[in-house]
């Protein structure tokens, strides 16, 4: 099966890392890649927003699937039009990536299908959202701008003076653009958060391990919000609240598919809040989560590649997954000034030192000659499995202790 992946991060790192092991793999491919995917992939020079071009790419290639890593592609149809080409894809229609693509879509959705979630009002002007403002009594309360906002469209707001300005930032200054036409403000959500992931048809669905990312930027969960420091797979939740995620989230997720006709054939990410009241889904994301592929992908024991190719089969029901004894923890090295400013273009050495069980992810790196070089804000994640978590964090630590660029910056603490 000749297989391209759309998308360049670290989670696209890591699904060409996970299906280029597959015995069914013919040709890998990646558009557009990276330095570090180009070492088990072709990458070719062609824009994944330009459909036309990709299909050209397939056609001329004789892709059998295309694994979609991203959702602005997904969002804007590229799953849809390559389907109506004749080619198998893992990665919803644009509808169905409308659950990541608008948080009224989304919070409309689970209403409607009895998908547990936080209360919610929606706002169409900045008037009627100052006047709903006014009337609130419970803080925080969180407003979040309707469309992709790369993860910085939600604010926890403590206090009127907050939400004030969330929504004269979003609604106003437009600061996320068109994303800010509507805000969703909702209740404040106590608990620890999991990440909920399910390869899906449509139909049916096969639940991965559940994952769990680490969001600041510093130890203890301390400092700016991020794309994420690093991840651990699995994580043990209580078996009420995975009852919980089976029948009242994917279960009723699948049933709302099929009742409003959304077509659906790739992975249903749920962001849940595991509150005092049981779990509740804080955002559908239509992709693999990054870093949590760099953390789950290491614990799955079988070959990925026919499972995926069954999801864009429509032919998921009766597989199953097998899965590793052990933990991954995954530990993202940035940049320095990451968030906000990220250094780029720094030398980095160490990449080559190799631990069994240890494996060097790539997010925002490049190659100039034979040295590698930082250019991203999330430079890299290294994935160890133990295990347990303790053995795991240690190899991860120990192998990260290696790598070495200017300005590191990593949390001691993931896992934990
Ligand atoms: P989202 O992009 O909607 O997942 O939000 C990003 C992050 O904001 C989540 O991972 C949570 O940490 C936080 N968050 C979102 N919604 C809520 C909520 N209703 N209550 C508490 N925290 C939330
Ligand atoms: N790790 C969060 C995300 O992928 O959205």
């Amino acid at each position: 099966m000749n297989v391209l992946i759309i998308g360049s991060g670290g989670r696209e790192h890591a699904l060409a890392w996970k299906l280029k092991q597959s015995p069914l793999l013919g040709k890998l491919h990646c558009i557009p890649g990276s330095a570090a995917i180009a070492e088990l992939a072709a990458c070719p020079p062609v824009r994944q927003d330009d459909q036309d071009g990709v299909y050209g790419y397939c056609a001329a290639q004789g892709v059998d699937l295309v694994v979609v890593g991203p959702e602005a592609p997904l969002a804007k149809g590229l799953s849809d039009f390559l389907t109506a080409k004749g080619l198998k894809v893992f990665g919803p229609s644009r509808r169905g990536a409308m659950l990541e693509a608008s948080k009224q879509f989304a919070k409309e959705f689970m209403d409607r299908n009895e998908i547990p979630t936080a209360e919610f009002t929606v706002f169409y002007s900045a008037a009627f959202a100052r006047e709903k403002i006014a009337a609130n009594r419970k803080y925080p309360v969180v407003i979040k701008a309707d469309g992709l906002a790369a993860g910085k469209g939600v604010r926890i707001c403590r206090d009127e003076a907050e939400a004030l300005a969330a929504v004269e930032d979003f609604m106003e200054k437009r600061v996320f653009g068109f994303s800010g036409s509507k805000v969703v403000m909702e209740e404040f959500l106590a608990g620890k958060e999991a990440s909920v992931m399910a390869l899906t048809d449509g139909e049916s669905a096969l639940l991965l391990p559940v994952s769990r990312d680490h969001k600041r930027l510093l130890d203890g969960g301390e400092g700016p919000n991020t794309g994420g420091m690093g991840a651990v797979c699995p994580v043990d939740l209580a078996e009420e609240d995975m009852a919980v995620i089976r029948t009242q989230v994917i279960q009723r997720f699948l049933s709302g598919l099929a009742k409003e006709r959304i077509g659906f054939r790739g992975v249903i990410y749920a962001g849940v809040m595991l509150t005092a009241d049981g779990p509740k889904v804080l955002e559908f994301n239509v992709r693999f989560g990054d870093p949590e592929t760099q953390a789950v992908l290491p614990v799955i024991k079988s070959d990925l590649l026919p499972v995926l190719a069954a999801c864009a089969d429509g032919k998921l029901s009766g597989r199953e997954l097998e899965l590793l004894d052990g933990v991954c923890v995954s530990v993202v090295a940035a940049a320095a000034g990451y968030p906000e400013a990220p250094e780029k273009g720094r030398p980095i050495t160490g990449l080559y030192e190799r631990t069994p069980g240890v494996t060097v992810f790539h997010a925002g790196t490049e190659k100039k000659e034979d040295a590698w070089f930082t250019a991203g804000g999330r430079v890299l994640a290294v994935s160890a499995v133990g295990m347990d978590a303790d053995e795991a964090r240690e190899k991860a630590y120990a192998a990260l202790a290696a790598i070495k660029f200017e300005g590191m910056q990593y949390r001691k603490d993931i896992g934990q």
